[in-house]
């Protein structure tokens, strides 16, 4: 039988591709506020012995992480099979340690809500810094899929003769997938809090005229590639190309970084935003499909 999907909170164009791609059937489900702000939810679709995706960006999870639950505890009692997780921005990976007495480890907490509730996690290049892979915290089995081979398509296509520069160590492990045969160098960075990080720069040779491509997996408050950016113009460089798999752009930092003077901001569809120029769509369908099988 089709697999059915479930767009969560809202119909999204990520989702609707990746239902046309696997041939599934659209989940339908009722979902209001009463009076109190208490929710009112309701599954409309037939789920019974079915497999269900439910695709959730994860993004701003708190403004809905409840009514996720709800639906997915609804899911299970109208005796769904399998109820896998389709996220490909996983959120509340960054705290991956207890930096100060007396913070809480999001990231665990999270993990152990998620795991609770779903049966699978399907997600693109979750921040993996200290934890080494998602079974370090998820108890349930995950697929990550790499985005890094549509990056260095995307570079290959529209690039020519460029130079790939992580903004920070933690960048490495995506910088150097991307960049293949391409050359790389990656900077240093202590943050302070957020919104304020510093950046230093490698003793490297000259850099001649290749075109800088900035890449990270996130750009949040977009502190780390604005001072990437100042530091490339401070040695000479031309405007970069910045480029991240999840953009996240909280606050101006869009703006701001088109303010500074970019070749292009180029984002993958994790989550919607005008930047997105990478379609991941084709392949989580394909992640999808290998599971379904099984
Ligand atoms: C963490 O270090 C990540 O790889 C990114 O560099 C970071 O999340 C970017 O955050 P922001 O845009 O707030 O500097």
């Amino acid at each position: 039988m089709r697999p059915i999907i479930f767009d969560f909170p809202s119909p999204s164009t990520l989702g609707k591709e990746v239902r046309e791609l696997l041939g599934g059937e659209e989940g339908k489900f009722l979902l209001r506020s009463f009076p109190d702000k208490e929710s009112y939810f309701r599954i409309e679709s037939n789920v019974t012995e079915r497999n269900v995706i439910v695709n959730a960006s994860l993004y701003h999870p708190n403004d809905w992480i409840l009514n996720l639950l709800f639906l997915t505890d609804a899911l299970r009692f109208q005796g769904a099979k399998r109820i896998v997780l389709l996220a490909p921005y996983l959120s509340y990976m960054r705290q991956d340690k207890v930096f100060q007495p007396g913070e809480a480890l999001t990231s665990v907490t999270f993990a152990n809500l998620l795991s609770r509730y779903f049966s699978y996690l399907v997600t693109v290049d979750p921040h993996l810094h200290r934890y080494h892979t998602l079974e370090d915290i998820y108890s349930i089995p995950t697929s990550v899929l790499k985005a890094a081979p549509l990056m260095t398509k995307w570079i290959k296509q529209n690039v020519e003769s460029p130079l790939l520069i992580g903004p920070d160590e933690e960048s490495l492990q995506w910088v150097k997938e991307v960049a293949g045969k391409f050359p790389y160098i990656v900077l240093k960075k202590v943050r302070y809090e957020d919104g304020h990080v510093e950046i230093t720069w490698p003793e490297i040779g000259d850099l001649g005229t290749r075109v800088p491509v900035l890449i990270d997996d996130i750009i949040s408050s977009g502190s780390t590639m604005l001072q990437a950016i100042r530091h490339l113009k401070d040695h000479g460089m031309s405007s970069p190309f910045c480029m991240a798999i999840h953009p996240v752009f909280s606050g101006n930092s869009y703006q701001e970084l088109q303010n500074i003077g970019v070749k292009g901001i180029i984002t993958c569809n994790s989550i919607l935003h005008p930047s997105n120029q990478i379609d991941l769509a084709p392949l989580l369908t394909q992640a999808l499909k290998s599971i379904m099988g099984k």
